[in-house]
């Protein structure tokens, strides 16, 4: 199993550029079955989420081509509606397949997703919203087993809460959906956005109404067309956390600055120094780091995506700081590692107690989810001597060439086989 090895205290300089978006990507791609041509995308990172979601859709009857930056989507003979366990198990992503599947072919059968290492997770809200949309749902011996022999009705459906994976289902399932549907309260995540563009791209009928509300006018077919990915915030997130960490002096690109304001407020808060540009953003870590009191919140507030990372930045800010975690039941699991490296942080129900000027020191750790590895390895970089990360698989699902990156700013990371 594939290790990391950081030795830390480095001050991370130079430039990183950003990948392409995987929370994007995924809804992307899934939406991408309800064509029955060619997609052209661009910019899919080249993390482990994304080629589990490509083979999903392979195993689907997608004919899939990767070329550098781009991938063609060619689903002229993509038939299959079963999106077996032994996929979806890998990747809750993989749920998204269900909405367009269904909205095709009127049937599909798409193995439920059960919990994760961060919490139960259900699916509850997507399978009520496609019942409001006319599907006919049960579930037998794990999977969902979706159908509307006379395809999808359009409907009014207010989400019961706010969910990402839940809206995305609901929109791109509701493009086929005879007539006008209106979804509201629904996430407004910049990855939505993005779904959302691409599907106007090739020729859906969508429209934000207000801020939390989408007009649907359903469409027979989909056009041809190529589609550029947005770049990934939480990725932009990590490294200008590990920027403020380090001391250091990072410029990130391929970015959209004011999709991430609420980050920048907050790194600008703890004393870190920003200036923005069109395309990148440019920061320099100070050495007082202030304390602050974070909660995660549906976009615009604080993404949970980035709860971890922060975390580790505010061990080291000079008096105590608080973290709620309002989005999943279970996503303090880098706390118990983070104190074994000399953190002091306490969990009393969803918030953390963090009290200020810890130094790190290096040690074994073990990753346990994809945020969580990546606070470890934050963690690493400011420390005192070396850390060894095990299971770094969970890294690999959403941080493209990571040590990569790292090093060319100037950390010393090496994977270890
Ligand atoms: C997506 C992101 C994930 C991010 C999360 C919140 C992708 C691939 N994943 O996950 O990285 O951390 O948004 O920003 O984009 N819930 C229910 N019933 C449902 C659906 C959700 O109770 O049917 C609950 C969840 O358990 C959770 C909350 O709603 O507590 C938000 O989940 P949701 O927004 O759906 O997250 P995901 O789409 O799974």
């Amino acid at each position: 199993m594939q290790k990391l090895e950081v030795v830390g205290s480095n001050r991370l300089k130079g430039k990183i550029k950003i990948q392409g978006s995987k929370n994007a990507s995924l809804p992307i791609l899934a939406a991408t079955l309800l064509s029955k041509k060619k997609i052209y995308l661009n910019n899919l990172p080249k993390v482990k989420d994304i080629e589990t979601m490509l083979v999903l859709l392979s195993s689907l009857g997608s004919k899939i081509k990767r070329n550098g930056n781009k991938t063609i989507i060619d689903n002229s003979n993509q038939k299959k509606t079963f999106a077996s366990y032994s996929l979806v198990k890998l990747m809750r992503g993989s749920f998204l397949v269900l909405g367009p599947l269904l909205a095709k072919f009127g049937k599909a059968k798409v193995s439920s997703p059960g919990g994760c290492s961060i919490g139960v997770r259900p699916v509850g809200i997507h399978l009520q919203a496609l019942s409001k949309l006319g599907a006919k749902i049960k579930i037998s011996q794990g999977y969902v087993v979706a159908e509307a022999p006379n395809g999808l009705k359009g409907a009014k459906i207010k989400f019961s809460k706010i969910s990402v994976g839940a809206t995305e289902n609901l929109i791109i399932a509701a493009c086929f959906a005879n007539g006008e549907t209106i979804l509201s309260n629904c996430a407004i995540e910049p990855e939505i956005k993005d779904l959302v563009n691409f599907l106007n791209k090739i020729g859906c009928n969508i429209k934000w109404i207000s801020e939390r509300s989408i007009k649907i006018l359903g469409v027979k077919n989909v056009l041809e067309n190529q589609y550029s990915i947005m770049f990934d915030r939480i990725e932009a997130g990590t490294y200008l956390v590990a920027a403020a960490l380090t001391e250091g002096n990072l410029k990130i690109y391929n970015v959209i600055p004011h999709i991430i304001k609420t980050e920048i407020r907050y790194l600008k808060k703890i004393g870190a120094k920003i200036k923005i540009d069109k395309n990148s953003i440019h920061i320099i870590g100070n050495k007082n780091i202030k304390n602050l009191n974070i909660k995660t919140a549906p976009y615009p507030g604080f993404p949970t995506d980035l709860q971890a990372q922060m975390m580790v930045l505010l061990c080291k800010a000079s008096k105590n700081s608080l973290v709620k975690e309002n989005i999943f039941e279970n996503r303090f699991m880098h706390v118990a590692e983070l104190n074994r490296m000399g953190a002091k942080i306490t969990i009393k129900g969803n918030t953390a107690n963090i009290e200020g000027n810890t130094n790190f020191t290096g040690a074994e750790l073990m990753a346990t989810d994809l945020r969580a590895s990546v606070s470890l390895i934050l963690a690493a970089l400011s420390a005192k001597g070396k850390s060894i990360i095990n299971r770094i698989y969970h890294l690999d699902r959403g941080y493209e060439n990571i040590e990569k990156k790292l090093k060319s700013v100037g950390a010393k990371v090496r994977r270890l086989n």
